[in-house]
């Protein structure tokens, strides 16, 4: 660990590290995902000598495509969704030569033998030494099938040297994550599966823990004493857009709860780890949804709100007379020590009033007996919100008296990442595809994270069409049953607060 007195600078983990010479092999190199996320990923990495000199990344797709039609597609997309805004020059011409083209479908072995002998028949081929990262960027029905091929193909001998990323969805449901968990680690062992869920690549959500255990002032009130609730919001602006076919097959529940809110969650409600380790930190999370009970039919009425906006229905590819939900909110408890009898509010949906994604952390009302006479029962709650996007940063409100006037008014400390460090922020699959180089599976799911976010959202599922659809309009805050469902506990959402995200 580097410690600079002069600027308290500690520098933890390993961002100036630079990955081993290795091959990256993306499955469905010609879907979207590896246009707009994963090479231009690659490609900033690249540009801010993050990667070693000596790497190979291969597209495999079904398509006919030549090398250079590949690197042609593949400059478009980094121009437009690179957080560089030019791919002209060298920089580019340099990284183009790392890229090729394997052509093959999914399930014919062939392809894969053909693989094999492309592999070795690389440039720096030597060099690499049987270091291959194995993208599943696929649709989730051929997860199976390409691990399984790799396998047969000889291209998974060593869990130290190969290993696979998988893209979500992990499952549609627990049974169907068992399913896949297992016949993955039929090819695989499970420390080599890299199970992506991009928030952990967020920067703001990676600060979650450096506020919580690198500060001395926000730890101790971070439990039931002091903490009166939780509040989880992703909300987002557009409605579901060109992906109706897919979306309309899964929900709000299984696209966002299952894995981002519940490692939004599991971070903020987590008992210190013993070490910053992979499995230290992931022990943790997991056991966090430990303590979180199914829902039974009485919870579920009591504490979930599911509603569609108005108009989904008409969308392209969504069944006309479709029950899929496109907002829930929800109330979890943690039954530990720490948290119990704290609810946690939970709410994602589409087509809201903006895109905002943030945590909020509501503290017991301060007594108000010096004020009462004024001010009445109530003085307004303490919170510290956590922005993650967009606007990030952290927001401290407290009370504070006008000046000339004996009167409390709500005030804020603000903390910006933007005016302290200005606008650069890493994409998340540039940290998660950087960490995965260097084998640091610390941000990617385990197996038994997987299972337990799926029970919790399974007992959901399960009984799904015993609750009311609720319907909102397109750009307000979802239905007023998600008010009532934080009314009821005498608070309400703030993340509606209109000062928010202005900063
Ligand atoms: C994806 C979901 O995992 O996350 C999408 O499938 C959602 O429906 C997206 O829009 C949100 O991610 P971000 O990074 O834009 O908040």
């Amino acid at each position: 660990m580097d410690y600079t007195p002069q600027h308290e600078t500690c520098v933890i983990d390993g961002a100036a590290r630079c990955p081993a010479p290795f091959t990256l092999v993306i499955f469905g190199a010609s879907g979207d995902l590896t246009a707009r996320k994963l090479v231009p990923a690659l490609f900033n990495l690249h540009r801010e000598g993050r990667l070693p000199e000596v790497f190979q990344i291969v597209g495999f797709a079904r398509r006919e495509k030549t090398d250079d039609e590949f690197r042609r597609e593949m400059k478009e997309g980094s121009a437009q969704f690179s957080r560089f805004s030019s791919v002209e020059g060298s920089e580019w011409q340099d990284f183009a030569q790392h890229l090729h083209y394997h052509v093959g479908e999914f399930p014919d072995t062939e392809a894969y033998r053909r693989l094999s002998v492309r592999l070795q028949e690389l440039p720096n081929h030597e060099q690499i030494g049987g270091r291959y990262l194995f993208y599943l960027a696929t649709a989730p029905e051929f997860f199976s099938v390409v691990a399984a091929n790799l396998k047969e193909a000889g291209l998974l001998p060593d869990a130290d040297l190969q290993q696979l990323v998988v893209e979500k969805p992990f499952g549609t449901d627990a049974a169907s994550a068992a399913k896949l968990n297992a016949s993955l680690q039929s090819s695989v062992a499970e420390r080599a599966l890299y199970r992506i869920d991009h928030y952990l690549g967020k920067e703001t959500v990676q600060n979650l823990l450096y506020l919580r255990f690198a500060n001395s002032i926000f730890e101790p009130m971070w439990n039931r004493r002091y903490i009166d609730n939780v509040q989880i919001t992703v909300s987002e602006a557009e409605g579901v857009g060109t992906r109706g076919g897919y979306y309309d097959q899964s929900g709000a529940l299984r696209d966002m709860v299952q894995n981002h809110m519940m490692q939004l969650l599991t971070l903020t409600a987590m008992e210190p780890p013993a070490s910053l380790d992979a499995e230290s930190l992931r022990d943790e999370k997991v056991k966090v949804l430990r303590s979180i009970p199914s829902f039974d039919t009485t919870s579920l009425s009591d504490r979930i709100v599911r509603a569609q906006y108005e108009g989904y229905t008409t969308k392209p590819k969504v069944a006309a007379d479709s029950k899929t939900e496109t907002f829930i909110a929800a109330e979890l408890h943690i039954e530990n020590w720490r948290w119990s009898g704290v609810p946690f509010y939970l709410r994602t949906g589409k087509g809201m009033a903006r895109r905002s994604s943030e945590i909020t952390i509501v503290f017991r009302r301060p007594p108000s007996v010096l004020f009462q006479a004024k001010c009445g029962q109530h003085l307004a709650r303490n919170y510290i919100a956590i922005r993650l996007q967009p606007n990030e940063g952290v927001h401290v409100r407290f009370n504070a008296k006008t000046p000339g006037r004996a009167v409390l008014q709500p005030v804020d400390m603000d903390f910006a990442y933007k005016s302290e460090f200005g606008s650069y922020s890493p994409e998340a699959y540039e940290r998660l595809l950087h960490d995965a180089l260097l084998q640091d599976s610390t941000l990617f799911t385990r197996d038994d994270e997987v299972r337990e976010a799926w029970r919790i959202v399974d007992s959901i599922q399960k009984q799904w069409s015993m609750l009311p659809m609720h319907s909102y309009s397109l750009g307000s805050w979802g239905p007023r049953a998600s008010a009532e469902l934080l009314k009821r506990h005498g608070c309400r959402w703030l993340a509606e607060d209109p000062r928010f995200g202005q900063v």
